[in-house]
């Protein structure tokens, strides 16, 4: 009989226990980031009805969330402010005891620095129009928008954000940033810049969450096509050059290509953004006994670092948190 040579697939002689062992991707909850919202108010702990199983808080019930999370074993928050009371530049942003300068005081003296507070800056939450930008003749005005962004950026480190991470999409933001910082004595505090952040439908349950869905037009002005890569390459690349301490790529999902070309082309860490919109399918799908949640939600937190990165930001924080202790991924 004839003997037919052929090269079997490599498959490692496996155990459990061996293929934990070997495994490339490494997942640790000190990598996670848990988003939350906190409204004007008191008392408030709200759930969202876009986004199952997220809550949001005002600032005197924040510290419950952080709290929460903490005993999950998530220790680093990216915190979002929704002001009752909004107008045309976003005073609520920069107003000393705006909801988000209010939260950090309070979470900073009840955690002290056991809570990592990364801010948002922004003023699409806090503008009545709704885009990112102060609005001049029927567009949004990307220079003398990026004062307003320092103001915000400062106010929050002065009440205690550790990090600020701008998302508007403004050019010139990390330089303006920076050199604010560094005037007003905050040398030392990062900048994690939203870099790569694409116009997506994908965060249609967060502008539910936040109110703020654009009242004209869209933020295709300056959010970047998903048809493009290189732009992506090229914006990195210049918030670098003005200093980010780390960026962002977002959504995460349908973007773990840009993420991997990032963390190839750059040595600044990596964050990905798994969305309101990644979360709320998850969530959805899992209510609806199409899929098992749980697994899902560990398979794409997998997928993600295996693409690259190097932080997580989800909403899905503390559950994952839970099954990297029980060893469940990681
Ligand atoms: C604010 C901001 C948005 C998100 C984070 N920061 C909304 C937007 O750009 O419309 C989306 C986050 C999410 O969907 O979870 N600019």
């Amino acid at each position: 009989m004839e003997v037919i040579e052929f090269s079997r697939t490599r498959r490692l002689r496996s155990t459990p226990v061996l293929r934990r062992l070997v495994r490339e991707t490494r997942v640790s909850a000190a990598a996670l980031v848990y988003p939350l919202f906190i409204r004007d108010g008191q008392g408030v702990r709200e759930e969202l009805t876009s986004m199952p199983g997220q809550i949001r808080y005002s600032p005197d019930t924040i510290c419950e969330g952080i709290e929460a999370a903490l005993s999950d074993g998530v220790s680093s928050f990216l915190l979002f402010g929704i002001p009752d009371f909004k107008d045309a530049c976003g005073s609520g942003a920069y107003a000393p005891d705006g909801v988000v300068q209010q939260a950090l005081a309070n979470i900073k003296r009840a955690f002290a620095s056991d809570a990592y507070l990364i801010t948002d800056v922004c003023l699409c939450e806090y503008t009545d129009h709704g885009h990112c930008g102060l609005i001049v003749d029927d567009a949004v005005d990307n220079d003398s928008t990026l004062p307003l962004l320092a103001q915000t950026a400062l106010s929050q480190l002065a009440a205690g954000s550790d990090m600020v991470a701008p998302s508007g999409m403004m050019d010139g933001t990390i330089a303006a940033l920076r050199s604010a910082l560094d005037s007003q004595g905050f040398v030392s505090a990062p900048i994690l810049s939203y870099a790569a952040k694409y116009a997506s439908a994908f965060y249609g349950p967060f502008r539910d969450a936040a109110g703020s869905t654009p009242q004209f037009g869209d933020r295709r002005a300056y959010q970047m096509d998903y048809h493009n890569s290189r732009e992506a390459l090229h914006r990195i690349a210049t918030e670098i050059e003005q200093e980010a301490d780390a960026i962002i790529v977002k959504p995460a999902q349908p973007c773990l290509d840009i993420i991997r070309q990032a963390r190839d082309s750059f040595d600044v860490p990596v964050a990905a953004y798994q969305v309101s919109g990644e979360y709320a399918m998850i969530k959805a799908a899992g209510a609806a006994d199409m899929i098992d949640e749980h697994l899902v939600m560990l398979e794409s937190a997998v997928g993600i670092f295996r693409a690259g990165a190097d932080i997580l930001i989800s909403y899905f924080g503390p559950q994952l948190a839970l099954a990297i202790h029980r060893g469940e991924i990681g």
